[in-house]
């Protein structure tokens, strides 16, 4: 069985943070409600246990509370924030209101170098806050082993009974050596070696397959973008020619994409490839729609309709399979106060009806989005998939303000391949969220060469983002933005104006509709 680290969601908007840092160290880790009974937290045999923060205070009689006997299973604990105040809630410390938050950085001073949590870092560390409570007694048989100006107990432990706490947060950026420390706490302290490895998971993950799967076949709906791309080359890996995948066209992709798609997928990979070329139906249907959600509505209905049919004539196959992410299956736990309960994911649409009966294959659904694209690479996919922006499923129809048209279609992809090509040649592409075109259906009036213009607006748009949440826009240099506005001017017939949006997420969403 794979080693592995078991973290207690108590609602912080950071545990999948500590999840992901943990396996940045090569250790595989689950995320658990908080009060998963401790029996099948033993089950899983886990080498260490983190509880996370959360928004609650853990004085309050509503507070999340864990089962009190996973003290009693002898496997390492590390408390962060609110986890190490329920540390102190079960074993005799005290927790009161701070009489200010404590919120932003701060420098720890590391009172016990012998701790092994700070094995090898300087006695002096910035480290990252949030929190109002308060540790005012220690909990029994623990030790202060490092302070703040703001806290003589920013981290404590029980080192005999391998049991520490942190007031601040370790899996942020803003505490830069916090990686270090967790590294700690898995090697050192939880005795962990390095397994978790995409190498290692290749094995694994062609293995399930593989039992899973049988002699059956299997189809999968191929969009081009990093998890169906990823998910496609690891079945193939594992099945072969049992795999089939379904690629739609449904002319609001990028330009070339289709080409790129079986290049790379049919032509390299020899990858069953069956292509639905359906733009004529989609374009049909979304003709005189202008309103954003109406057209998103008639794109996710068409697209099941041509899957279906394309699905009918690749002949049975048992299962279906789809690259759903670690993030879509995590259990997450509503607790009042904590905003990330409230910010849903609202685009994945809600995937194929029920009467299509197929079995699931999800080979990706332990995995984050940064360990997809490494195992992209491990199993040999070109930078160009692995790497690449992500791109909305309703493609450049929610790009297009107003009704979509193939004129447009046509404007807006010819004006998008100078952005990605102008981006990647400045080598910006690879380093943002998003940079990408968007069609104004407005008409300005230009002048080029002796004749008056009077033509579309091409908005660009560039944003920085962790996970699409949230974004800020990004400053591109003049020069950048002088070429993107001079080629799409000269090169694209029908825009005349070229504007660059400055507008960050909140309030602005990334896309414009
Ligand atoms: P917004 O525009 O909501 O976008 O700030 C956040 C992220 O989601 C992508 N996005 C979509 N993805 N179907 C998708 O699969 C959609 O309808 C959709 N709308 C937005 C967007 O590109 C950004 O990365």
């Amino acid at each position: 069985m794979t080693e592995q680290i078991v973290i207690l969601d108590f609602g912080s908007q950071y545990t999948q943070v500590i999840a992901r840092r943990i396996r940045e160290c090569n250790v595989f880790s689950v995320i658990l409600p908080y009060h998963t009974p401790a029996a099948d937290i033993a089950r899983l045999n886990p080498r260490g246990l983190i509880l996370s923060g959360g928004p609650a205070s853990v004085y309050l009689r509503h507070a999340p509370k864990p089962d009190r006997r996973i003290f009693e299973l002898g496997v390492p604990i590390l408390g962060i924030c609110f986890g190490m105040q329920l540390l102190a809630h079960f074993q005799d410390g005290r927790v009161e209101p701070g009489r200010k938050r404590e919120y932003g950085k701060s420098a720890l001073t590391v009172r016990d170098p012998a701790c092994p949590l700070f094995w090898r870092l300087p006695k002096t560390l910035q480290v990252w806050n949030s929190h109002g409570d308060k540790l005012t007694r220690l909990p029994r048989g623990f030790k202060s082993v490092a302070t703040t100006a703001n806290s003589e107990f920013a981290a404590i432990e029980n080192r005999a009974q391998k049991c520490f706490g942190l007031q601040f947060h370790p899996e942020v950026v803003h505490t830069p050596r916090g990686r270090a420390i967790l590294a700690n706490f898995v090697h050192r302290v939880c005795g962990c070696g390095k397994s978790w490895t995409m190498r290692n998971y290749i094995d694994q993950a062609v293995a399930a397959i593989r039992e899973q799967v049988g002699s059956q076949r299997v189809i999968l709906g191929l969009s081009g973008g990093v998890d169906s791309s990823v998910a496609a080359a690891l079945l193939h890996r594992a099945i072969g020619p049992q795999l089939t995948c379904i690629f739609v066209n449904n002319g609001l992709l990028r330009a070339r994409e289709a080409e790129m798609v079986r290049q790379v997928f049919g032509r390299h990979f020899h990858i069953k490839l069956q292509y639905a070329d359906a733009a004529g139906t989609f374009l049909a249907r979304l003709k005189g729609v202008t309103d954003p959600e109406r057209k998103r509505k008639i794109i996710g209905r068409t697209f099941i309709e041509v899957f279906e049919a394309a699905t009918r004539h690749a002949g049975h196959a048992k299962f279906l399979a789809q690259g759903t992410l670690y993030p879509d299956v995590i259990e997450s736990i509503p607790i009042a106060g904590n905003p990330a309960a409230l910010i849903k994911s609202h685009h994945n649409v809600g995937g194929l009806p029920k009467r299509m009966q197929f079995q699931l294959v999800e080979p990706l659904k332990c995995l984050f989005k940064d360990e997809v694209r490494l195992l992209g690479e491990a199993l040999g996919l070109p930078r160009e998939i692995v790497w690449r922006q992500p791109f909305p499923g309703p493609g450049l129809a929610v790009r297009i303000l107003g009704e979509v048209t193939r004129a447009r279609c046509e404007i807006l992809r010819n004006a998008d391949a100078i952005v990605v090509e102008e981006m990647k040649a400045g080598g910006w592409y690879y380093k943002i969220w998003q940079s990408f075109a968007v069609l104004l259906p407005v008409r300005s009036v230009g002048v080029m060469g002796d004749e008056r213009t009077y033509d579309y607006t091409i908005a660009i748009r560039a944003v920085e983002s962790q996970d699409g949440m949230t974004a800020d826009w990004v400053k591109l240099p003049y020069d950048l933005l002088e070429k993107l506005a001079s080629r799409i001017i000269n090169e694209v017939k029908g825009v005349n104006r070229c504007v660059f949006d400055i507008t960050s997420k909140p309030p602005g969403t990334i896309e414009w509709e």
